[in-house]
């Protein structure tokens, strides 16, 4: 229920631990360790470290493969697609906010360079 093995399968976000290996067989899937090699994971980790939008660090793995997915489908989410993103993370830390500023950044990122 944490979220935090979230994991990217044929574009969308699955929690690994809900998923059966008999599930993922012939899918895609990316985990955390690709973020840097994706074009729009990368600008999500970028700007999760340029605002350390974390304290501990467990939530985020799986938050960054959830907004990774959601800004793949687009880079101006409604605050409703963000709390569909985000509802099934729990982050005890509370790190929040520094996420959610780091959500916005990602996505401004990626806007720019759309229009570039
Ligand atoms: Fe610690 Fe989110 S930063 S649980």
């Amino acid at each position: 229920n944490c979220g935090a093995c979230t994991v990217v399968m044929d574009g969308l976000a699955v929690q690994s631990c809900d998923m059966p290996m008999w599930g993922v067989a012939g899918r895609s899937l990316s985990t955390p360790e690709q973020l840097a090699g994706d074009p729009v994971g990368a600008v999500v980790l970028d700007a999760f470290l340029e605002l350390q939008a974390a304290q501990c660090g467990y939530c985020i793995n799986g938050i960054m493969m959830s907004v990774t997915a959601l800004l793949h489908r687009t880079t101006s989410p409604t605050p409703a697609q963000l709390q569909d993103t985000l509802h099934r993370h729990l982050c005890r830390c509370g790190a929040h906010a520094r996420i959610l500023r780091a959500i916005e950044a990602a996505a401004a990122r990626l806007r720019e360079e759309a229009s570039a």
